[in-house]
This record gives C-alpha cells, sequence and structure tokens, in this order.
C-alpha cells in the first residue's frame, strides 16, 4: 500500500476540506461480518465454472493467495500477484482472455474507468468483472487526494458514470466494502443523473448512493448471478 506521511495527510485534508468538499454525514452499511471478497469470488467461480482470474492490485496476496482457480494473474507494480507493472502497462502487452477480473488498484476515478474498460475488452463472453471498495461511509475515505489510512478512493464515480453505458450491466453488493458487478450486456437499468462525474459531491453519493450504484444484498446477488 502506498505510505502516507503525516504532514502530507494534513496538507492534504486541509486541501480537500477547503477546496473540495465538506459534508460530514456518515452512512452505516450493512456489510456481512463473515463474507468477504474472496468467498464471492469462489461462490462465482464454482457457480459458472470459470478457469481464469485476473487480480489489478494485490498487495500482499490477501487475497491472491486464496484463489484457488487453474489459472490466474495478479498485477502490481509494488507487491504481490506475479506480474511486477502498473495495469496500464499490463493491459498494453496483454493478450490473454480471462472469466473474472478483480480490480483492486489505483482507486481513483478516472484510474478505475480505465481499469474497467480495459478488463472489458479482455473479458470471455459470459465472464464478469469486479470491483471492489465502491462503497465509502464517509467523506474521507473517498476524497481524493487521499488523506485517511483507511481508503476507498472515489472509485465509486466510475461506477455512478459506467451505470450510464447502455453495453454494461453494473450492480454494487454490499459486501466487503461494497463491491461492484460488471456483465458485458445491455444495460437493464440506464442511470440517468443530471450532473457531470467531477461535479458529483460526497453529498450527491450519500443520498443517491442506492439507485447511483444498484445496490444489492447478497441475497439477491446469488438469485442473479
Ligand atoms: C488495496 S491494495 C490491493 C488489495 C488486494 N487486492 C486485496 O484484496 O487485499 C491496492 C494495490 O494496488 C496497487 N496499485 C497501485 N497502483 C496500481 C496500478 N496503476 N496498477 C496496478 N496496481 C496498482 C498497489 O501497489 C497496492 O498493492
Amino acid at each position: 500500500m502506498e505510505k502516507l506521511g503525516k504532514f502530507r495527510k494534513i496538507i492534504n485534508k486541509i486541501y480537500y476540506k477547503t477546496f473540495v468538499d465538506n459534508f460530514n454525514f456518515k452512512l452505516n452499511y450493512n456489510f456481512p461480518n463473515n463474507y468477504y471478497r474472496w468467498d464471492l469470488i469462489e461462490y462465482l467461480i464454482n457457480k459458472n465454472n470459470y478457469n481464469s482470474y485476473l487480480e489489478i492490485g494485490c498487495d500482499k496476496d490477501q487475497l491472491f493467495s486464496k484463489i484457488k482457480i487453474e489459472n490466474k494473474i495478479g498485477v502490481d507494480p509494488v507487491s504481490g500477484g506475479n506480474i511486477r507493472k502498473t495495469s496500464d502497462e499490463f493491459f498494453k502487452m496483454n493478450s490473454d482472455k480471462f472469466d473474472i477480473i478483480f480490480i483492486d488498484g489505483l482507486h481513483i476515478y478516472n484510474q478505475v474507468k480505465k481499469d474497467i474498460l480495459n478488463s472489458v475488452k479482455f473479458l470471455n463472453e459470459n465472464g464478469i468483472i469486479l470491483v471492489h471498495d465502491c462503497m465509502p461511509d464517509s467523506l474521507g475515505k473517498q476524497a481524493v487526494p487521499r488523506y485517511k489510512m483507511q481508503w476507498n478512493g472515489d472509485v465509486w464515480k466510475a461506477i455512478v458514470d459506467l451505470r450510464q453505458d447502455k453495453n454494461l450491466d453494473i450492480f454494487t453488493c454490499e459486501v466487503d466494502q461494497g463491491i461492484g458487478l460488471i456483465k458485458k450486456k445491455t444495460n437493464s437499468s440506464i442511470l440517468k443523473i443530471d450532473k457531470q462525474i467531477n461535479q458529483l459531491k460526497f453529498k450527491d453519493y450519500y443520498y443517491n448512493y442506492k439507485s447511483y450504484l444498484r445496490v444489492i444484498k447478497l441475497n439477491d446477488l446469488k438469485k442473479m448471478f
């Protein structure tokens, strides 16, 4: 994980709260406390007989080491996985396709959107893309530039953006920091919003996240995927 010095944290926090956003309400989610990203991935692999997995951003292999599948690739410029590159460098040289792709690299809107669109190009028919950290509970957890150690970034904005794409069908499951689920098929519920992505604030997310992200519970997910 990226190191964040004390001084940098303070400067970023002052900058963010002064010039970007200062909405201090907090959300309470019902993330199950006994079901995590590796459980969801195992469920999807078994249910769909998937045999290839790509993880973008592996850190210390907390997740990567738990995935049991025939072919697995983990991409991270710093640690973990088995390819030492950024996601952009990887997608430039890659020619393989995958059944399931887990995106958990740089948690900044532009990069997450790019990772999703690149993943779509390398997704097998009937494959699925998962995106971690879609549901921040507070302003600080989603602030860019970052000023908190526990950080989801503004991944949520990439989901809101692509919920408007007519060729991607997207849900977000209320589990393990919010996991986006993306299938390459006709969007069955195109999101309509009256703001540009760069105008969205945490206040917009706070009041609209259920429709913005199309949030579902784990039980619903298991009926649909
Ligand atoms: C939150 S951690 C990943 C955690 C892991 N996937 C898990 O489930 O526990 C994010 C990782 O993304 C990596 N990263 C940062 N920028 C990246 C990029 N451009 N491409 C790929 N990985 C990146 C970081 O080095 C860090 O190890």
